[in-house]
């Protein structure tokens, strides 16, 4: 069974959906750049492991994720998955991870990069939005798409009303992808995503609930 770790910087409802999908791999732990994240006691009381390696304690970026890949490797963690972890990673750390490193970001990338996605969509009146769970390369919320799941945008949306639908979907394709990864269905080759017997599963690929 490989060795996974979370990647958390606060409330962890993503962190809480891939322990509750019994992936088919161990969390050796989960690890917050933040002490204070909630997902740290959700994590302890269901005994999972907890570390904290706080990014104020470092001097650069760079000291940061040195620390944080040291921590990593210790626990003998193999894949990586970044759930609300926001922090910029830099490239050597990206590079030191590569291909066992993923992140599920909330909008259908490449549209909507970065911090408040949803209010991005919102202004901007695309009809369809959704999230991302995609290998992590070093450009900021880049890289190949795993699985990606679509969602309306409707005339009475707010930004949280769309949140909460997006996060839904969340929570239902970063298992799934993890899942995939984990059992070697589905890896990076060459910078691109490759499943097992060449295509990508039409009903994991894309998610198109139901309105
Ligand atoms: C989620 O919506 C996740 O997609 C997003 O932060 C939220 C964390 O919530 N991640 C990013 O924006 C990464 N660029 P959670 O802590 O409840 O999982």
């Amino acid at each position: 069974m490989k060795r996974y770790v979370i990647l958390i910087s606060g409330r962890g409802s993503n962190m809480q959906a891939l322990i509750e999908a019994q992936l088919p791999g161990q969390c050796v732990a989960v690890i917050s750049n933040r002490p204070e994240a909630a997902g740290l006691a959700w994590a302890a009381g269901r005994g999972v492991p907890t570390r904290v390696v706080d990014h104020r304690q470092y001097p650069s970026r760079e000291a940061f994720d040195a620390a944080l890949a040291e921590e990593i490797e210790r626990l003998g963690g193999e894949l990586v998955l970044l759930a609300g972890f926001m922090r910029i990673l830099t490239e050597g750390f990206v590079r030191r991870f590569s291909g066992r490193l993923i992140n599920i970001h909330p909008s259908l990338l490449p549209a909507f990069p970065g911090l408040r996605t949803h209010e991005a969509a919102l202004a901007t009146g695309v009809r369809v939005h959704g999230c991302t769970v995609h290998f992590v390369t070093p450009a900021l919320d880049c890289g190949p798409i795993i699985i990606q799941a679509a969602v309306p945008v409707l005339a009475a949306d707010t930004s949280e009303s769309l949140a909460a639908r997006v996060l839904a979907q969340e929570h239902i394709i970063y298992p799934q992808a993890a899942r995939a990864v984990l059992e070697g269905r589905c890896r990076l080759a060459d910078g691109r995503v490759v499943w097992e017997g060449d295509a990508t599963p039409a009903h994991l690929a894309l998610r198109v609930p139901a309105q």
